[in-house]
């Protein structure tokens, strides 16, 4: 039970890509209860996520990770407030059934719906308890799925100041960490044995594409393919940490060097790190850094709100306009940013 006289809850939903997620959040930013019923292993055989078979999986899994998140929560259907759905970007199929469950439990009780724009939850992690970032602060996204650095002056909205042209910082370890004979998913794997490695073995370019605040890390990928190639399977094999080591630092050096000129140029003194890729403990290490030299607090949220995950949906659902029932009820999920 909530406590009395508390504001409605916020029951959110998301399943853009391969985890079923749900939340219970409260108004203030308290995360009551955060499920992910992850798929990892049910696509790992395949190489990447099918879209079809994620869909069918939300299909079966959603449901239970509802009740699963109300029951943890101590909220009950009857006291959630708000609904909360990411509608995009993302799978379609796998967007589709988040949404019409969505849908389906809002207007059974005719509440509110708030669609949610799933970057926006990313961006948004770090106002949640108990960090409660408060803009204006600058956001680096670094997942398996998107790399961006983004300003945010107030929460309902952010602004890219400049994204990956090619693979994700994520995409950058996982494929890295398959050509060096790792196990997926490679970012973990990559900064396990990076810590045994010197970073400085071998010369990775950092690209940058423009004059810009993008990213692009196909040209790095490529280098290590190159590498791997002239040392041969032993001798890769036999210098795997530090070559681990020095594309590591490479992908690090691109995110933190473009994320200290966004600071610097737009005069931002707050910085949250975000996606999976926070996880990484060179890039947590190296964040916490550039803030001093910077003077820059930084926010680096709990790994269970970096990686994809229903509570991120929910704060930023907590800024957003809800639509009230039966409005949402033609409401379409979409695949990709306008
Ligand atoms: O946010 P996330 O869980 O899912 C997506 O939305 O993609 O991010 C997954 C990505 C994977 O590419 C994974 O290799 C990477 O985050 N990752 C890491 C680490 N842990 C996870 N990358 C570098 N270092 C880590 N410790
Ligand atoms: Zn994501």
């Amino acid at each position: 039970m909530s406590e009395p006289g508390a504001a409605p809850s916020i029951l959110a939903i998301e399943t853009s890509c391969d985890d079923t997620c749900a939340a219970v959040v409260t108004r203030e930013g308290e995360v009551r209860s955060n499920v992910v019923a992850s798929q990892g292993l049910l696509h790992e055989r395949y190489g990447g996520v099918v879209p079809e078979i994620a869909a069918r999986r939300h299909l079966e899994s959603l449901s239970p990770v509802v009740d699963d998140a109300l029951e943890r929560s101590g909220v009950t259907l009857e006291e959630v407030g708000t609904v909360a759905v990411t509608a995009g970007p993302g799978l379609i199929g796998a967007l589709l059934v988040g949404l019409s469950s969505a849908k389906a439990l809002a207007a059974a009780r005719e509440l509110p719906l708030v669609a949610v724009d799933h970057l926006h939850g990313h961006v948004t992690a770090a106002t949640l308890a108990p960090q409660h970032l408060e803009a204006p602060y600058m956001c680096l996204v670094a997942s398996g799925g998107h790399t961006f650095v983004a300003r945010v002056d107030e929460p309902a909205r952010y602004r890219v100041l400049g994204r990956s042209l090619d693979d994700s910082a994520g995409e950058a370890f996982d494929k890295g960490a398959r050509m060096l004979g790792l196990s997926y998913p490679g970012g973990p794997a990559i900064d396990r044995i990076a810590g045994e490695g010197d970073p400085d073995a071998f010369a990775f370019p950092r690209s940058r594409p423009g004059t810009g605040l993008d990213f692009s890390f196909s040209g790095l990928k490529t280098a290590l393919l190159y590498r791997t190639r002239d040392l041969g399977e032993a001798e890769t094999q036999r210098r795997a940490a530090d070559l681990a080591a020095s594309y590591q630092r490479a992908i690090i050096d691109a995110l933190l060097a473009r994320t200290g000129e966004a600071l610097e140029r737009e005069g931002v003194a707050r910085l949250s790190i975000g996606g999976g890729v926070a996880a990484n403990s060179e890039l947590r290490r190296r964040a916490a850094e550039l803030g001093e030299e910077m003077d820059v607090g930084v926010s680096v949220p709990d790994l269970s709100l970096c990686t994809d995950n229903a509570a991120m949906i929910a704060g930023a659902a907590r800024f957003l306009e809800p639509i009230e029932y039966p409005g949402y009820l033609d409401l379409d999920a979409f695949a990709r940013s306008a």
